[in-house]
């Protein structure tokens, strides 16, 4: 029995626990394939990492930065799977990816200052920025392919400009983009001395064993004026204990973006609990990571090929992420397709509204795959019994 079968879900267990527009927070008939969270229990040796740190019965301060065994698996994964040459100085434990981008833009931007992202892009890019007073610049990238046209971001720049926020692989295009499209962006950023934020807590769901290099390994200047993120909820299904880190190979620039973020002081710092769930992962469980992402290439086929048959939707076909991105084909707003999918076929999807993804995902609806087979193949074909 595979790990990833239905019968290895707990319903009842995510009736309970699982927010986020997802089972507890939707009626009881609705299959909710919106927020990008696993429907799997997580690795055993990830419980069992915890349990065993618990059953010591201490749980002190531990250092400010992170715990050394957090702080070197998250160096030699990045170093192993990714191209980079971090040490462990290079990493700080944080509450999550989320957390490290508002920290990274806390850090590096004034009121007033200009930051580039993509339109599409998951929220939390704008949301990020706004909440730091700086202004978020929209380099639009066309939501069938992704593709980035360098010389049109390149031509966003202004004065004002401090930041590049990528989001790659690319939520909720599904893109991953390679090391020639990272080198030049790096050129960019070279060419008018700005900072790159890579959000990366992707980059280790990518299908047909493609091979993922991070923004950091592209060149000199990328390595040391870039803030890479990383998380944990996508990967191992981690989101409740609300880890990620923040990596950076300039030594003083992380020295000092570690005092001024407040970890020094203690007003900052990630539960020691967490670190060692997180560490264990890295340490112990890509075999189940390895084959979840086997499970999601097949989720990812089924959808697709089912999404094809729709009057209503055209799907995507993405090389990363566990949502598929479809363009609505039938007239409707993104909001009242979800509306009357919710309602009719009672299955909860995210609408590619500007709230959500910025004004480039109008038309479009995303839908999550990180379930069962069964239940994807249900919700799909609820859709389109209803839909088209
Ligand atoms: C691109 C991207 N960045 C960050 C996050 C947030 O992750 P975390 O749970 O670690 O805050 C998500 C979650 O969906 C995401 O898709």
């Amino acid at each position: 029995m595979s790990l990833f079968d239905h019968t290895s879900i707990q319903f009842n267990t995510l009736k309970q626990r699982a927010f986020n527009g997802r089972w507890a927070v939707v009626p009881d008939d609705v299959l909710p394939l919106t927020a990008a969270d696993p429907d799997f229990p997580v690795a055993p040796e990830i419980i069992e990492a915890m349990q065993s740190y618990l059953g010591a019965g201490y749980l002190n301060y531990g250092p400010f930065s992170g715990l050394d065994v957090f702080k070197e698996n998250v160096a030699l994964h990045y170093n192993a799977r990714k191209g980079c040459a971090f040490i462990p100085e290079d990493v700080l434990a944080v509450n999550s990816a989320a957390q490290g981008m508002y920290l990274v833009a806390r850090y590096l931007l004034q009121p007033g200052d200009e930051a580039i992202i993509f339109d599409p892009v998951d929220f939390l890019f704008k949301k990020t920025l706004e909440v730091v007073g700086a202004r978020p610049v929209l380099c639009a990238i066309p939501a069938e392919t992704g593709v980035l046209d360098l010389a049109h971001l390149e031509s966003l720049i202004t004065p004002r400009t401090k930041l590049i926020s990528i989001c790659n692989p690319h939520n909720p295009l599904g893109v991953v983009y390679d090391s020639s499209v990272l080198l030049s962006l790096a050129k960019i950023a070279e060419r008018h001395g700005l900072w790159v934020m890579s959000d990366e807590i992707w980059s280790d769901i990518v299908y047909d064993r493609q091979a993922y290099r991070s923004y950091a390994s592209v060149s000199d200047y990328a390595a040391l004026h870039s803030f890479t993120v990383y998380g944990f909820s996508k990967t191992f299904g981690l989101a409740g204990l609300r880890i990620g880190a923040v990596l950076c190979q300039n030594t003083a620039v992380m020295q000092d973006f570690i005092e001024q973020s407040q970890f020094n002081s203690t007003i900052e710092g990630v539960s020691t609990l967490s670190q060692i769930g997180a560490a264990a992962a890295l340490e112990h469980a890509w075999y189940w990571a390895d084959e979840f992402v086997e499970h999601l290439q097949a989720n990812r086929d089924l959808a697709y090929q089912l999404l094809s048959k729709s009057n209503s939707l055209q799907p995507n076909r993405p090389d990363s992420t566990y949502v598929i991105f479809p363009k609505i084909t039938n007239g409707l707003s993104s909001e009242t397709y979800v509306k009357q999918v919710l309602e009719q076929a009672k299955v909860a999807i995210v609408p590619g509204s500007a709230r959500w993804f910025g004004p480039g995902a109008e038309g479009h609806v995303r839908i999550c795959f990180s379930t069962s087979r069964d239940v994807l193949e249900e919700g799909i074909l609820r859709i389109l019994s209803k839909m088209g």
